[in-house]
């Protein structure tokens, strides 16, 4: 039987000539988890108060999610922080005709060394890069930069069809990097640990709907297992391939999506 090999382009999947969509991108065309995110995050900045409110964005990527989220007519001074190459370039085009924004080209840790500046939001939206055994410090660090009336904001995946769907063929495909036990991801450490800490945290569910085209008009679909399997298709044996198309048929294409917004506001009077 062919190997699997997860995917040394890491959702680098090359696209057909006359797009230029990165495989998140299009994994953004079908499906709305964006679209509800943003709109949640832009009702919780709304009732922040601060006037400016100067929020700090870690791993704002392309800026794209924290720029399309704020509410319109609120005063913001943002802090984007994004350390690779190509996403920032991407952030500094996004952002520049904004005064009151400024970009930095900075791990968290690196930044965290010299920072002095407190905030009224921390926004710390899917950081996958970040092990979960490592939450504890990175969620004390991230709370530590909040003004006393401050709010931290983390946004990470819950378990859902996604989840299941992962579970089915990456313990088969890779083994010993999804054993048995595996278990995904998702926001409830995150939760567990700013429960724990002084000030109110409250959870916030987004449910959204992840559409896979069909395989016979696009090569979307491919690339959208790509993108959350991490390997490349091509690596897959082609009975695997099979069974995938064939789980996602069964459920005409749609997986239901699930994300928790963790939102720990540092005092409780607030
Ligand atoms: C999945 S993206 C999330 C983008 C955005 N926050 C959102 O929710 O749409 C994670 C981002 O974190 C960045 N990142 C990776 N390691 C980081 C670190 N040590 N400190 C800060 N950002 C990091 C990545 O480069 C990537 O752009």
């Amino acid at each position: 039987m062919k190997k699997a090999q997860a995917s040394v382009f890491n959702h680098q999947y090359k696209k057909e000539k006359k797009d230029d969509f990165t495989p998140f991108e299009i994994y953004l065309k079908h499906s709305n988890a964006m679209e509800i995110s943003s709109k949640r995050l832009r009702k919780i900045l709304l009732e922040l108060k601060g006037d400016p409110l100067k929020i700090l964005d870690v791993g704002s990527n392309d800026g794209s999610f924290l720029i399309k989220s704020l509410p319109k007519g609120k005063k913001v001074e943002i802090i984007f922080l994004e350390p690779s190459k190509n996403p920032f370039e991407k952030l500094v085009k996004n952002t520049k005709q904004n005064k009151e924004w400024k970009c930095i080209n900075q791990t968290f840790e690196d930044f965290y060394q010299n920072s002095k500046e407190k905030y009224d939001v921390v926004l710390a939206s899917h950081l996958y890069h970040f092990p979960r055994k490592k939450y504890q410090e990175l969620l004390s660090q991230l709370a530590s930069l909040l003004k006393d009336s401050g709010t931290l904001i983390w946004i990470e995946r819950g378990i859902d069809d996604i989840t299941d769907l992962k579970r089915r063929f990456l313990r088969i495909l890779l083994p010993s990097l999804y054993p048995q036990d595996w278990v995904p991801r998702n926001y409830k450490r995150a939760l567990e640990i700013l429960k724990e800490k002084e000030g109110n945290t409250e959870l916030v569910l987004n449910n959204s709907v992840l559409r896979f085209p069909s395989v016979s008009k696009s090569n979307d679909a491919i690339v959208i297992v790509e993108f959350f399997f991490s390997i490349e298709w091509g690596s897959m044996p082609k009975s695997i391939q099979e069974e995938i198309l064939e789980y996602l048929d069964e459920r005409n294409g749609v997986l239901q999506q699930e994300e928790g917004i963790i939102i720990h506001k540092k005092s409780n009077g607030e």
